[in-house]
């Protein structure tokens, strides 16, 4: 399967940070021949001018790091799953442990969100992984699964084979504490395995399952080498275009 090297820019850069940090990416991307696919996910007010400005790009796609569950309505300060496809979105991030820990987002939203992005023909990104306390607490591998069952296994097997995992410890994310490579793939195997049981052998192999976590130019390479571990899901090193690019590289 293709690797996917998935840029989050969170909430990060002014208008002409974000504007050049693009141009920066796109010159980057354009220096080698690509096998992964690209995307870059900047915050969500940016993403109708990188819409203009990637128009005539055929390597980067655009990705949204939230969305609300319904097309329209009173839902002050939201957007929505249509508006965002609109916008030539083809990827969202759903539950990322910023989201669930500092907007309370619940199995109930993440589970309506998946589904309303799937619905118009996007691709949601769905983000698990444990606090440092769960990992040493010994059972981080069933609240894993867990998140994972409690969201994605209401789904059907046609609906599931087009969604991303990101495994995302979240002691690693923005911490430069990378989890190991044998980490990493040990949870990686696991969820295939549980797709397997669940969904059956097509769809286990055919879901992406990436890694997040200070993933670097440094490490992308062993991590990406991981029988289980199809992408990236990259925080910090996204914001440095020579380092993102780096990335991308490494999973050629
Ligand atoms: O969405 C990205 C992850 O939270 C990883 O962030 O690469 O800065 O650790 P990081």
């Amino acid at each position: 399967m293709k690797k996917y090297i998935i840029g989050n820019w969170k909430m990060n850069l002014d208008y002409a940070e974000a504007k050049s940090l693009l141009q920066e990416v796109a010159k980057a991307q354009d220096s080698f021949d690509k096998t992964a696919e690209i995307v870059v996910c900047p915050p969500l007010v940016y993403i109708s001018v990188f819409h203009e400005l990637l128009k005539n790009n055929e390597w980067i796609k655009l990705g949204a790091q939230n969305v609300y569950c319904e097309n329209n309505g009173a839902f002050t300060g939201e957007v929505s799953p249509t508006q965002l496809k609109s916008m030539g979105v083809s990827y969202v991030i759903i539950g990322h442990s910023e989201r669930r820990q500092y907007f309370g987002e619940d199995n109930k939203m993440l589970l309506a969100k998946v589904k309303a992005v799937l619905k118009q023909g996007m691709t949601p990104i769905f983000c698990c992984g444990e606090h440092l306390q769960v990992r040493k607490s010994n059972v981080f591998k069933e609240f894993v699964m867990k998140q994972i069952e409690d969201v994605l296994f209401e789904l059907s097997a046609d609906e599931m084979q087009k969604v991303i995992i990101a495994y995302e410890p979240i002691w690693a994310i923005g911490t430069g504490q990378t989890a190991t490579a044998a980490q990493a793939q040990e949870i990686h195997a696991l969820i295939r395995l549980r797709l397997e049981k669940q969904f059956g052998a097509k769809v286990s192999t055919q879901v992406p399952i990436i890694y997040g976590g200070s993933m670097k130019p440094d490490n992308a390479g062993e991590l990406l080498g991981q029988k289980d571990i199809d992408g990236g899901l990259i925080g910090g090193a996204s914001l440095d275009a020579e380092s993102f690019a780096a990335i991308s590289k490494v999973s050629e």
